[in-house]
Protein backbone atom coordinates (compact mmCIF):
# COMPACT_ATOMS: atom_id res chain seq x y z
CA UNK A 1 0.00 0.00 0.00
CA UNK A 2 2.25 2.40 -1.32
CA UNK A 3 0.88 5.68 -1.17
CA UNK A 4 3.90 8.29 0.27
CA UNK A 5 4.97 9.72 -3.16
CA UNK A 6 5.26 9.64 -6.48
CA UNK A 7 9.09 9.58 -6.43
CA UNK A 8 9.13 6.23 -4.50
CA UNK A 9 8.03 4.24 -7.54
CA UNK A 10 10.64 3.58 -9.79
CA UNK A 11 10.15 4.12 -13.87
CA UNK A 12 8.97 2.70 -16.63
CA UNK A 13 10.71 -0.51 -18.00
CA UNK A 14 10.22 1.50 -21.68
CA UNK A 15 12.49 4.41 -20.23
CA UNK A 16 14.92 2.19 -19.12
CA UNK A 17 14.96 0.16 -22.25
CA UNK A 18 15.69 3.58 -24.24
CA UNK A 19 18.42 4.36 -21.98
CA UNK A 20 20.24 0.67 -22.42
CA UNK A 21 19.74 1.29 -26.48
CA UNK A 22 21.11 4.57 -26.41
CA UNK A 23 24.04 3.41 -24.92
CA UNK A 24 24.85 1.82 -28.16
CA UNK A 25 28.21 4.16 -29.94
CA UNK A 26 30.08 7.41 -29.38
CA UNK A 27 27.75 10.21 -29.92
CA UNK A 28 28.98 13.98 -29.07
CA UNK A 29 28.28 15.75 -25.71
CA UNK A 30 26.86 18.22 -23.86
CA UNK A 31 23.73 18.30 -25.81
CA UNK A 32 25.01 17.87 -29.26
CA UNK A 33 23.49 14.88 -29.46
CA UNK A 34 20.78 13.60 -32.00
CA UNK A 35 18.94 12.48 -29.11
CA UNK A 36 18.80 16.09 -27.50
CA UNK A 37 17.98 17.57 -31.45
CA UNK A 38 15.57 15.46 -31.40
CA UNK A 39 13.51 16.14 -27.91
CA UNK A 40 13.29 19.64 -29.12
CA UNK A 41 11.46 19.23 -31.94
CA UNK A 42 9.05 16.51 -30.12
CA UNK A 43 8.66 19.10 -27.59
CA UNK A 44 7.46 21.46 -30.92
CA UNK A 45 5.14 18.92 -31.69
CA UNK A 46 3.92 18.82 -28.58
CA UNK A 47 3.41 22.76 -27.65
CA UNK A 48 2.42 23.25 -31.41
CA UNK A 49 5.09 26.31 -31.32
CA UNK A 50 9.10 26.69 -32.04
CA UNK A 51 9.89 26.64 -28.09
CA UNK A 52 13.24 26.32 -26.43
CA UNK A 53 14.31 23.28 -24.33
CA UNK A 54 16.67 22.36 -22.03
CA UNK A 55 16.82 19.27 -19.59
CA UNK A 56 18.26 19.12 -16.24
CA UNK A 57 17.70 16.25 -13.46
CA UNK A 58 16.03 17.61 -10.89
CA UNK A 59 12.42 19.77 -10.19
CA UNK A 60 14.35 21.93 -8.02
CA UNK A 61 17.09 22.73 -10.87
CA UNK A 62 14.13 23.48 -13.30
CA UNK A 63 12.75 25.69 -11.43
CA UNK A 64 15.33 27.49 -9.75
CA UNK A 65 17.61 27.97 -12.95
CA UNK A 66 14.55 29.12 -15.26
CA UNK A 67 14.28 31.78 -11.91
CA UNK A 68 17.51 32.59 -12.34
CA UNK A 69 16.92 33.40 -16.47
CA UNK A 70 13.53 35.68 -15.57
CA UNK A 71 14.27 37.36 -12.44
CA UNK A 72 17.52 39.74 -11.27
CA UNK A 73 18.55 39.62 -7.76
CA UNK A 74 16.60 42.73 -6.74
CA UNK A 75 13.57 41.20 -8.48
CA UNK A 76 10.77 39.11 -6.65
CA UNK A 77 8.77 35.84 -7.49
CA UNK A 78 5.50 35.33 -6.32
CA UNK A 79 3.95 32.19 -5.68
CA UNK A 80 1.13 29.97 -3.63
CA UNK A 81 2.54 29.90 0.13
CA UNK A 82 2.17 25.89 -0.27
CA UNK A 83 4.92 25.45 -3.49
CA UNK A 84 7.58 23.47 -3.86
CA UNK A 85 9.67 26.83 -4.67
CA UNK A 86 8.34 27.98 -1.56
CA UNK A 87 8.97 25.36 1.12
CA UNK A 88 10.88 22.36 -0.57
CA UNK A 89 13.68 23.79 -2.50
CA UNK A 90 15.89 24.94 0.71
CA UNK A 91 16.61 28.27 -0.76
CA UNK A 92 17.51 26.93 -4.23
CA UNK A 93 15.52 29.63 -6.06
CA UNK A 94 16.77 32.29 -3.47
CA UNK A 95 20.44 30.78 -4.30
CA UNK A 96 20.52 30.52 -8.23
CA UNK A 97 18.37 33.83 -8.58
CA UNK A 98 21.70 35.45 -6.16
CA UNK A 99 19.24 36.52 -3.42
CA UNK A 100 15.46 37.34 -5.14
CA UNK A 101 12.63 37.74 -2.46
CA UNK A 102 9.93 34.90 -2.87
CA UNK A 103 6.36 36.38 -1.54
CA UNK A 104 4.55 34.08 0.02
CA UNK A 105 0.63 34.13 -1.22
CA UNK A 106 -2.28 32.36 0.84
CA UNK A 107 -4.79 30.88 -1.22
CA UNK A 108 -7.62 28.16 -1.28
CA UNK A 109 -6.64 24.49 -2.01
CA UNK A 110 -3.20 25.47 -3.45
CA UNK A 111 -4.33 27.71 -5.94
CA UNK A 112 -3.86 31.59 -5.89
CA UNK A 113 -6.74 33.66 -6.58
CA UNK A 114 -6.63 36.80 -8.55
CA UNK A 115 -7.62 39.45 -6.30
CA UNK A 116 -4.78 38.08 -3.94
CA UNK A 117 -2.31 38.31 -6.32
CA UNK A 118 -3.68 41.98 -7.27
CA UNK A 119 -3.98 42.90 -3.63
CA UNK A 120 -0.37 41.45 -3.14
CA UNK A 121 1.63 43.25 -6.31
CA UNK A 122 -0.30 46.83 -4.87
CA UNK A 123 2.42 46.23 -1.94
CA UNK A 124 5.73 46.86 -4.62
CA UNK A 125 5.95 50.09 -6.00
CA UNK A 126 6.90 50.48 -9.22
CA UNK A 127 10.46 51.81 -9.48
CA UNK A 128 10.53 52.69 -6.15
CA UNK A 129 14.53 51.65 -5.16
CA UNK A 130 13.30 50.58 -1.68
CA UNK A 131 10.89 48.09 -3.23
CA UNK A 132 11.97 44.48 -4.76
CA UNK A 133 10.32 44.52 -8.22
CA UNK A 134 8.42 42.26 -9.23
CA UNK A 135 9.90 39.97 -12.01
CA UNK A 136 7.88 36.22 -12.07
CA UNK A 137 4.63 34.70 -11.45
CA UNK A 138 5.16 31.02 -10.26
CA UNK A 139 2.14 28.54 -11.11
CA UNK A 140 2.33 25.14 -9.66
CA UNK A 141 0.29 22.89 -11.87
CA UNK A 142 -1.11 20.36 -10.67
CA UNK A 143 -1.33 22.59 -7.32
CA UNK A 144 0.28 20.83 -4.10
CA UNK A 145 -3.53 20.01 -2.86
CA UNK A 146 -3.83 17.69 -6.05
CA UNK A 147 -6.38 20.58 -7.90
CA UNK A 148 -5.77 21.86 -11.43
CA UNK A 149 -5.95 25.45 -12.30
CA UNK A 150 -7.89 25.74 -15.52
CA UNK A 151 -6.36 27.42 -18.70
CA UNK A 152 -9.12 30.41 -18.21
CA UNK A 153 -7.89 30.73 -14.45
CA UNK A 154 -4.26 30.97 -15.48
CA UNK A 155 -5.07 33.35 -18.33
CA UNK A 156 -6.10 36.00 -15.86
CA UNK A 157 -3.71 35.39 -13.40
CA UNK A 158 -1.42 35.56 -16.28
CA UNK A 159 -2.61 38.96 -17.54
CA UNK A 160 -2.22 40.59 -14.24
CA UNK A 161 1.13 39.44 -13.88
CA UNK A 162 2.17 40.49 -17.32
CA UNK A 163 0.52 43.18 -16.80
CA UNK A 164 3.21 44.40 -14.34
CA UNK A 165 5.44 43.19 -16.59
CA UNK A 166 6.39 39.91 -14.71
CA UNK A 167 7.00 36.38 -16.87
CA UNK A 168 4.80 33.42 -15.75
CA UNK A 169 6.37 30.33 -15.21
CA UNK A 170 4.33 27.15 -14.33
CA UNK A 171 5.98 24.11 -11.92
CA UNK A 172 4.58 21.28 -13.86
CA UNK A 173 6.47 18.75 -11.76
CA UNK A 174 2.68 16.93 -11.84
CA UNK A 175 1.55 19.07 -15.54
CA UNK A 176 0.98 15.11 -17.48
CA UNK A 177 -1.46 14.61 -14.48
CA UNK A 178 -2.92 18.23 -14.54
CA UNK A 179 -3.30 17.87 -18.32
CA UNK A 180 -5.38 14.70 -17.99
CA UNK A 181 -7.89 16.13 -15.83
CA UNK A 182 -8.14 19.51 -18.01
CA UNK A 183 -8.36 16.65 -21.42
CA UNK A 184 -7.12 20.47 -23.44
CA UNK A 185 -3.93 20.48 -25.82
CA UNK A 186 -0.78 21.51 -24.05
CA UNK A 187 -0.58 24.13 -26.11
CA UNK A 188 -4.30 25.84 -24.39
CA UNK A 189 -2.68 24.79 -20.57
CA UNK A 190 0.25 26.82 -21.13
CA UNK A 191 1.20 29.22 -23.52
CA UNK A 192 -1.86 29.83 -25.43
CA UNK A 193 -2.98 31.12 -21.58
CA UNK A 194 0.11 33.37 -20.77
CA UNK A 195 2.44 31.23 -19.39
CA UNK A 196 5.87 32.19 -20.86
CA UNK A 197 8.49 29.07 -19.34
CA UNK A 198 8.05 26.30 -17.51
CA UNK A 199 9.38 23.33 -15.58
CA UNK A 200 8.04 20.42 -17.59
CA UNK A 201 8.36 17.04 -14.83
CA UNK A 202 8.89 13.45 -15.65
CA UNK A 203 10.61 11.77 -13.02
CA UNK A 204 7.41 11.32 -10.84
CA UNK A 205 5.62 10.29 -13.86
CA UNK A 206 7.92 7.60 -15.21
CA UNK A 207 11.89 8.74 -15.96
CA UNK A 208 14.78 7.93 -13.64
CA UNK A 209 15.87 11.65 -13.65
CA UNK A 210 14.70 14.22 -16.02
CA UNK A 211 13.32 17.63 -16.53
CA UNK A 212 12.82 19.85 -18.96
CA UNK A 213 13.00 23.74 -18.77
CA UNK A 214 10.43 24.89 -21.67
CA UNK A 215 10.45 28.48 -23.26
CA UNK A 216 7.43 29.35 -24.92
CA UNK A 217 9.60 32.45 -26.37
CA UNK A 218 13.12 31.85 -27.20
CA UNK A 219 14.18 35.72 -26.17
CA UNK A 220 13.82 34.53 -22.69
CA UNK A 221 16.45 31.69 -22.94
CA UNK A 222 19.69 33.54 -24.22
CA UNK A 223 21.28 33.02 -20.50
CA UNK A 224 20.05 30.28 -19.86
CA UNK A 225 22.49 27.36 -21.31
CA UNK A 226 25.18 29.56 -18.97
CA UNK A 227 23.22 29.62 -15.83
CA UNK A 228 22.90 25.81 -16.90
CA UNK A 229 26.45 24.81 -17.13
CA UNK A 230 27.48 27.20 -14.16
CA UNK A 231 24.91 25.49 -11.70
CA UNK A 232 26.59 21.81 -13.24
CA UNK A 233 23.49 20.75 -14.61
CA UNK A 234 25.22 20.51 -18.15
CA UNK A 235 25.52 16.93 -18.42
CA UNK A 236 28.34 15.89 -20.78
CA UNK A 237 26.21 12.67 -21.82
CA UNK A 238 23.89 14.12 -22.33
CA UNK A 239 21.84 11.61 -23.95
CA UNK A 240 21.16 10.47 -20.54
CA UNK A 241 18.49 12.79 -20.17
CA UNK A 242 17.11 12.94 -23.75
CA UNK A 243 16.83 9.33 -24.02
CA UNK A 244 15.14 9.29 -21.42
CA UNK A 245 12.58 12.01 -21.94
CA UNK A 246 11.97 11.02 -25.74
CA UNK A 247 10.96 7.31 -23.88
CA UNK A 248 8.77 9.31 -21.70
CA UNK A 249 7.19 11.60 -24.39
CA UNK A 250 6.94 8.47 -27.60
CA UNK A 251 3.64 7.30 -28.18
CA UNK A 252 1.75 9.81 -25.60
CA UNK A 253 3.52 7.34 -23.09
CA UNK A 254 3.18 10.84 -20.51
CA UNK A 255 -0.38 10.99 -20.90
CA UNK A 256 -1.39 7.08 -20.56
CA UNK A 257 1.32 7.10 -17.56
CA UNK A 258 -0.58 9.65 -15.95
CA UNK A 259 -3.72 8.84 -17.02
CA UNK A 260 -3.36 5.67 -14.73
CA UNK A 261 -2.19 7.33 -11.49
CA UNK A 262 -5.29 10.09 -11.68
CA UNK A 263 -7.26 7.14 -12.42
CA UNK A 264 -6.29 5.08 -8.95
CA UNK A 265 -6.63 8.45 -6.99
CA UNK A 266 -9.93 9.07 -8.39
CA UNK A 267 -10.68 5.65 -7.69
CA UNK A 268 -9.09 5.83 -4.10
CA UNK A 269 -10.51 9.25 -3.25
CA UNK A 270 -14.00 8.44 -4.45
CA UNK A 271 -14.63 5.82 -2.18
CA UNK A 272 -12.92 6.97 0.86
CA UNK A 273 -15.20 9.81 0.46
CA UNK A 274 -18.03 7.50 1.22
CA UNK A 275 -16.58 5.91 4.47
CA UNK A 276 -18.23 7.34 7.23
CA UNK A 277 -15.96 9.81 9.37
CA UNK A 278 -13.65 10.21 6.51
CA UNK A 279 -13.16 13.54 5.00
CA UNK A 280 -11.34 14.53 2.04
CA UNK A 281 -10.14 18.08 2.01
CA UNK A 282 -9.61 19.14 -1.54
CA UNK A 283 -11.33 17.22 -4.61
CA UNK A 284 -9.45 14.53 -6.24
CA UNK A 285 -8.22 16.17 -9.65
CA UNK A 286 -5.03 14.49 -10.25
CA UNK A 287 -2.74 12.13 -8.68
CA UNK A 288 -3.04 12.97 -5.02
CA UNK A 289 -5.80 12.51 -2.16
CA UNK A 290 -5.76 14.62 1.18
CA UNK A 291 -8.48 12.79 3.39
CA UNK A 292 -8.47 13.02 7.06
CA UNK A 293 -9.02 9.72 9.27
CA UNK A 294 -11.01 9.37 12.63
CA UNK A 295 -9.55 8.90 15.94
CA UNK A 296 -6.56 6.72 15.54
CA UNK A 297 -7.54 5.12 12.11
CA UNK A 298 -3.97 6.68 10.38
CA UNK A 299 -2.03 5.71 12.43
CA UNK A 300 -3.79 2.24 12.62
CA UNK A 301 -3.20 2.34 8.55
CA UNK A 302 0.36 2.83 8.96
CA UNK A 303 0.41 0.42 11.37
CA UNK A 304 -0.76 -2.37 8.93
CA UNK A 305 1.79 -1.42 6.68
CA UNK A 306 0.27 1.86 4.64
CA UNK A 307 2.58 4.33 3.30
CA UNK A 308 1.56 7.97 3.76
CA UNK A 309 2.37 11.13 5.25
CA UNK A 310 0.15 13.29 7.42
CA UNK A 311 0.24 16.95 5.75
CA UNK A 312 -0.40 20.35 6.84
CA UNK A 313 -3.54 21.06 8.65
CA UNK A 314 -5.30 24.23 7.42
CA UNK A 315 -8.01 25.88 9.30
CA UNK A 316 -9.71 23.44 12.36
CA UNK A 317 -7.25 20.89 13.68
CA UNK A 318 -10.36 19.32 15.58
CA UNK A 319 -11.58 18.47 12.71
CA UNK A 320 -8.52 15.75 12.20
CA UNK A 321 -5.00 15.34 10.84
CA UNK A 322 -4.89 15.77 7.10
CA UNK A 323 -2.84 12.66 5.28
CA UNK A 324 -1.75 12.63 1.81
CA UNK A 325 -1.98 9.89 -0.28
CA UNK A 326 0.29 9.90 -4.00
CA UNK A 327 -1.09 7.32 -6.30
CA UNK A 328 1.54 7.02 -9.67
CA UNK A 329 1.82 5.36 -12.57
CA UNK A 330 2.64 2.24 -11.13
CA UNK A 331 -0.21 2.32 -8.85
CA UNK A 332 -1.94 -1.30 -8.17
CA UNK A 333 -5.85 -1.74 -7.75
CA UNK A 334 -4.82 -4.18 -5.36
CA UNK A 335 -3.47 -1.01 -3.11
CA UNK A 336 -6.38 0.55 -3.54
CA UNK A 337 -8.59 -2.52 -2.75
CA UNK A 338 -6.28 -3.34 0.25
CA UNK A 339 -6.39 0.31 1.31
CA UNK A 340 -9.47 0.78 1.29
CA UNK A 341 -10.63 -2.42 3.08
CA UNK A 342 -8.72 -1.95 6.17
CA UNK A 343 -9.90 1.80 6.16
CA UNK A 344 -13.59 0.12 6.30
CA UNK A 345 -12.26 -1.94 8.86
CA UNK A 346 -10.88 0.12 10.87
CA UNK A 347 -13.39 2.96 10.49
CA UNK A 348 -16.25 0.51 11.74
CA UNK A 349 -17.83 0.83 8.26
C1 LIG B 1 5.47 20.69 -7.19
C2 LIG B 1 6.86 20.16 -7.28
N1 LIG B 1 7.79 20.85 -7.96
C3 LIG B 1 9.03 20.37 -8.13
C4 LIG B 1 9.41 19.16 -7.58
C5 LIG B 1 10.78 18.63 -7.93
O1 LIG B 1 11.61 18.39 -6.92
P1 LIG B 1 13.00 17.61 -7.04
O2 LIG B 1 14.05 18.65 -6.99
O3 LIG B 1 12.99 16.76 -5.83
O4 LIG B 1 13.06 16.83 -8.32
C6 LIG B 1 8.51 18.44 -6.81
C7 LIG B 1 8.91 17.17 -6.15
O5 LIG B 1 8.48 16.80 -5.11
C8 LIG B 1 7.20 18.95 -6.65
O6 LIG B 1 6.27 18.28 -5.95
Amino acid sequence: MQFSSDNAESWAPEVLEALAKAAEGPLPSYGDDPLTEEVGQRFNHIFEKDVTVFLVATGTAANSLAFASLCPPYGAIFAHEAAHVMVDECGAPEFFTGGAKMVALPGDAGKIAPDTLTHALSHFFEGFVHHSQPHVLSLTQATESGTVYSPEEVAVLAKIAHGRGMAVHMDGARFANALVHLGCSPAEATWKAGVDVMSFGATKNGCLAAEAVVFFNPDGAASFPYLRKRAGHLFSKHRVLAAQMLAYLEEDRWLKLAAHANAMAARLGGELAGIEGVRLWYPVQANEVFPSFPGEVAAQLMGEGAAFHPWIVPGDPAQGQMCRLVTSFKTKDEDVDAFLTATRRLCGA
